[in-house]
């Protein structure tokens, strides 16, 4: 199947993720594409569908959510599945569940929809990102469990076997 995999990242951890989920995809036979989803203006090839958004403030990044409505109609003919990076969660850093950024979810109606631990590098973040991380009581370090992504993946290759 030919599958686009968006990602949208401010900081590299969702589009690392993304390449994760990508790669597996690909070993299991599937022709995969991966772009920021404000590069892509056409989507008419594609079978299926992976989008994944880092979480800022509770939501999905504007350019993530401004292609689920750019293309509402194509995702709403193919399957969807979708994922967010965020810190919420892990033990010092809940700062949202994923129930906030459900209105986006809701509109894509995705086969299913997984949280991943992200990444939290105060040296790499602007001070207004960084004071407002603090804030939610985000821990720094590298969460990301790559075993659990890649587990995700399987479930999708799966998912599109069994039709
Ligand atoms: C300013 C700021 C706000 C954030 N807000 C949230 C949030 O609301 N929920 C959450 O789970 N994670 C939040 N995070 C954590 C990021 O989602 C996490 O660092 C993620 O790995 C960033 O992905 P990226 O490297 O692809 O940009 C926030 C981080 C920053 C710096």
């Amino acid at each position: 199947m030919k599958i686009l995999l968006t990602s949208s990242s401010r900081h590299g951890s969702t589009d690392e993720v993304g390449a994760v989920i990508a790669r597996e995809l690909r070993l299991a036979g599937h022709d995969v594409e991966q772009a920021r989803p404000e590069d892509v203006d056409d989507v008419t090839d594609y079978d299926a569908f992976v989008l994944g958004s880092a979480v800022y403030m509770t939501r999905w990044t504007p350019e993530a959510i401004d292609f689920t409505q750019r293309f509402s109609q194509e995702l709403h003919s193919h399957p969807v599945w979708a994922f967010s990076v965020g810190l919420s969660g892990l033990p010092k850093g809940k700062i949202s569940d994923p129930h906030r950024i459900g209105p986006v979810l809701l509109s894509i109606e995705p086969e299913d929809h997984a949280t991943f631990a992200g990444r939290f590098a105060p040296a790499e973040l602007s001070l207004r990102e960084r004071s407002i991380a603090r804030m939610g009581g985000a821990s720094e370090g590298d969460f990301r469990d790559f075993d659990a992504v890649r587990a995700w993946a399987g479930s999708i290759t799966a998912a599109l076997a069994d039709g």
